[in-house]
């Protein structure tokens, strides 16, 4: 049975635009569980996360996230929380290869500034904010498979970094 390849970690780091380009490459599924969780409860993250709050978002982000796992030879880019969970990430562990998309934190602010979609950067200090993330979730993310520092690589060099690591060890 052919595993998963996982992309993981901080938000607007890229794991939904390098996720869609390794499934064209890789000739595979593309699950992409902030878009789906946004279909199906039909709100957008950030609305979910204002009507709903935060514990009821993770609890939904959890189903959606175990029950995608359960596929074969998919690529799924996991929202930047999810790996923090104790049974999503041993479920990864356990089925999948999985990457640690990770950047300087300059080049995470710089995305993200960008960007008014993601609840957790609503304050006006978005720099201390990621910094705050980052220095919490570092050494889980550090546990995915394979780390990737995409600061200074172009799109087409971690998508052919990470694509010949996976056909080296996908079954
Ligand atoms: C989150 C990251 C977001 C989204 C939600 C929470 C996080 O996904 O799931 O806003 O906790 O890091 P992206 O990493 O795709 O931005």
């Amino acid at each position: 049975m052919k595993k998963n390849l996982i992309l993981t970690g901080m938000l607007g780091v890229g794991k939904s635009t390098i996720g869609r380009l390794l499934a064209i490459k890789l000739n595979l599924n593309f699950f992409d569980v902030d878009k789906i969780i946004e279909k199906e409860q039909g709100l957008l993250i950030k609305e979910i996360f204002e009507t709903k709050g935060e514990d009821n978002f993770r609890a939904i982000e959890k189903k959606t996230s175990l029950k995608l796992l359960e596929k074969h030879s998919a690529v799924v880019a996991l929202g930047g929380g999810a790996f923090m969970d104790k049974d999503i990430r041993n479920k990864v562990l356990k089925s999948s290869i999985s990457f640690w998309l990770n950047a300087s934190l300059q080049t995470l602010i710089d995305r993200a500034s960008s960007s008014d979609k993601r609840p957790l950067l609503n304050n006006k200090n978005i720099g201390k904010k990621l910094s705050e993330i980052y220095e919490n979730r570092k050494d889980i993310y550090c546990l995915a498979n394979y780390k990737i520092n995409c600061d200074k690589l172009s799109k087409t060099i971690i998508i052919n970094e990470i694509s010949k690591i996976y056909e080296q060890n996908r079954d």
